[in-house]
């Protein structure tokens, strides 16, 4: 079988990765791929990136099936285009996809289907939004509706301090557009879980949670970034808290997919916060997550091709998933600066696949080099019998490799 995986990052190649190891794959390509995917068995990077031109290149080279990464594609609806010309596509149509691209459809998605979520208001124009600031109680948080690069969530801690990011979002558009609509939402207290499963519309199989590590700096300091590194599973996610998970947030999403006729055969990212009043749903992706991918996919005992194809002939009742009975931890390299600015064109030294995977994230090749290209640059990730070991292991594998300015936190999975 031939594959398209679209996207660039460290999830893609992961993606791109597993893949490889299926024996139902012959051939991957990766649109546009990076330095790690363009060394990647079976994979070949091509630099296309419009959506016209990747259908053609899916028909005259009869592409199996395409799996997309980002979110960015699907809300604006590729799988619609490329279903329509009767290319499989693992990945929400538009109208789903709109559960990752407005806040405002997800959470009132998640109140008409009963999904365990923090309550919420939304708001049109910036003079009702800041008479309801009166009767809040602080913290609360907005959030711009659309979609904002990760930057659309504010935590306020005062009246003053939510007036001013209501002025920033409505009025002086700093998201172009995608702040002109916003949600204010009770703040909850608790550590969050990253929980992606994979549906074909019908049957729902979660794949092991997963701890992101959001912020810059170690002891969650500093702005937040994509995510610095990630553990599977994660060490909060006990039992019960995985029955909460299912019963009050997983099975009514899939019920609301059904009712509303959503086409969705792809992933669905469940970022949760575990607090002492329960379970809690803080949003959906609709794609997978970077790097929880990184940290996931290592773990995956089953074929994850085989997994891709159940989903797309809507034949996931009858899977049965399987898992390495171990944990994971993957270290990403940032370049020095981000999520600021940062200098790139650097050259990554000191990359061995010794029993850990490297994910190439900003990177590309050039001749036998690797060059810095982006703010992520790679990830280590590695498993072993015990977290604590897998840790180790990541930091023993991500000090070997060196590029100018490389940073990294430190504290990844403590
Ligand atoms: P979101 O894009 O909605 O997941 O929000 C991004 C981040 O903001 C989350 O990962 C949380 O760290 C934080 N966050 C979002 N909503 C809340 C909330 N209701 N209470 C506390 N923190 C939140
Ligand atoms: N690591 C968080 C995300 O992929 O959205």
């Amino acid at each position: 079988m031939k594959a398209i995986v679209i996207g660039s990052g460290g999830r893609e190649h992961a993606i791109a990765w597993k893949l490889s190891q299926s024996q139902l794959i012959d051939k991957i390509y990766c649109a546009p791929g990076n330095g790690g995917t363009a060394l990647e068995n079976k994979c070949e990077n091509i630099k296309i990136y419009d959506f016209k031109k990747l259908l053609n290149f899916s028909k005259d080279n009869k592409i199996d099936f395409v799996v997309v990464g980002p979110e960015a594609p699907l809300v604006d609806g590729i799988t619609d285009i490329f279903k329509a010309n009767g290319i499989k596509i693992f990945g929400p149509s538009k109208q789903a996809a709109a559960l990752e691209g407005s806040k405002a459809f997800a959470k009132d998605f998640m109140k008409k289907y009963g999904v365990k979520t923090a309550a919420y208001e939304v708001f049109h124009e910036p003079l009702s939004a800041l008479n309801y600031l009166k009767s809040c109680s602080y913290p609360i948080v907005i959030k711009a509706d659309g979609l904002a690069a990760g930057k659309g969530v504010s935590i306020c801690q005062s009246p003053k301090e939510a007036a001013d990011c209501i002025e920033s979002f409505m009025v002086d558009d700093i998201f172009k557009g995608a702040g002109r609509r916003i949600i204010i939402e009770e703040f909850l207290e608790g550590v969050e879980a990253s929980i992606l499963a994979v549906t074909d519309g019908t049957t729902i199989i979660p794949l092991l949670s997963a701890k992101d590590h959001k912020t810059i700096y170690e002891n969650n300091e500093g702005p937040n970034t994509g995510g610095m590194g990630a553990v599977t599973p994660n060490p909060f996610c006990t039992k019960e808290v995985l029955e909460s998970f299912r019963t009050e947030i997983m099975e009514p999403t899939l019920k609301g997919i059904g009712k509303e006729d959503m086409d969705y055969v792809g992933v669905i990212f469940f970022g949760i916060m575990i607090t002492k009043k329960g379970v809690y749903l803080l949003e959906y992706n609709v794609r997978m997550g970077d790097p929880e991918t990184q940290a996931v996919l290592p773990l995956m005992e089953s074929d994850f091709a085989e997994l891709i194809i159940n989903a797309l002939d809507k034949n996931l009742c009858n899977y049965n998933l399987r898992w390495k009975n171990k944990y994971s931890c993957c270290v990403v390299a940032a370049s020095g600066g981000y999520p600021n600015k940062y200098k790139i064109g650097f050259e990554v030294n000191g990359i061995s696949n010794d029993g850990d995977k490297v994910f190439i994230a900003g990177a590309r090749l050039e001749g036998d080099k690797l060059l810095t290209s982006g703010g992520r640059v790679l990830a280590v990730t590695s498993l072993d019998e015990s977290l604590e070991k897998a840790r180790i292991r990541a930091y023993n594998g991500i000090d070997k490799i060196s590029f100018s300015d490389s940073y990294y936190r430190k504290d990844i999975g403590l």
